[in-house]
């Protein structure tokens, strides 16, 4: 299969049938989750493979039992975080000179800007320093680019889990290649499953994954595109 075969496969699957997914399909699909592209290459996301039964009936639950949930043979978590920065930072900079390529530039890069952009604390005094920087930054630029954000907790949100979601699609595109199906779900408690993880506030669950063997009634219809001329717009 190329990918555009792959890309058509793809569906969101709502019920799979009784056959058992190789642990192996999962790890495959987990380590291509980590090669996705993600902002600054700071990897902040966690993927959590459910494996104890009362754990997985309480995820069920948690996500409405909907039945791509109840039936799939597998559950993956997705989570975000606004709180490993540090430390994958510190491991990216070891790397580097390890290799002995850690140049200038890149440390002052990962020692510098990364930690005033991802530096949180929970009074918010973080927060009001980098609006009050961005604030005198504005009136640059009115004369040329500036870096305008992140400066607030969902604005680290925001980018944690854009890129946790890229690899959400790399799971979902490994499984295919692997003969397998998924269903991304947001539909769930977020305060339960976050709960049931032992998840802190810095955490955000971005989708759960239901996992298995596509059954033939569990694709909901005909794929449905709204028409390409609304989103693809060209400029010239
Ligand atoms: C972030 C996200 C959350 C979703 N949540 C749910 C969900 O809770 N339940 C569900 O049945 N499908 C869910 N879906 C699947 C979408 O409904 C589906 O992707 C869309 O209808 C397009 O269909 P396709 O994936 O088969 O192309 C979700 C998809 C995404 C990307």
């Amino acid at each position: 299969m190329d990918f555009f075969d792959l890309a058509n496969k793809r569906r969101s699957i709502r019920k799979f049938t009784d056959e058992e997914v190789p642990e192996e399909v999962i790890e495959k699909s987990l380590k291509t989750a980590l090669l996705a592209a993600n902002s600054s290459n700071l990897q902040p996301w966690e993927f959590y493979w459910i494996k104890d039964e009362n754990k997985k009936e309480e995820l069920i639950k948690a996500c409405f039992s909907q039945n791509a949930a109840k039936t799939a043979k597998e559950l993956v978590v997705a989570v975000s975080r606004i709180d490993t920065w540090k430390r994958n930072k510190n491991l990216l900079i070891n790397h580097y000179k390890e290799k002995d390529k850690l140049i200038p530039l890149v440390e002052k890069y990962y020692n510098t800007l990364v930690p005033l952009q991802y530096y949180y604390d929970p009074f918010g005094i973080s927060t009001i320093i980098r609006k009050i920087i961005l604030f005198f930054f504005s009136f640059i630029g009115f004369f040329k680019p500036i870096a305008r954000g992140p400066s607030n907790k969902h604005e680290l949100f925001e980018i944690v889990t854009k890129t946790t979601a890229l690899a959400c699609q790399n799971i979902m595109m490994s499984l295919v290649a692997q003969g397998y199906d998924s269903c991304p779900m947001e539909g769930f408690d977020k305060t339960r499953v976050k709960k049931l993880l032992n998840l802190n506030n810095k955490s955000h669950i971005v989708m759960v994954l239901g996992i298995g063997k596509r059954d033939p009634k569990g694709i909901y219809g005909d794929r449905f595109r709204i028409n390409e001329e609304l989103v693809i717009k060209i400029v010239d």
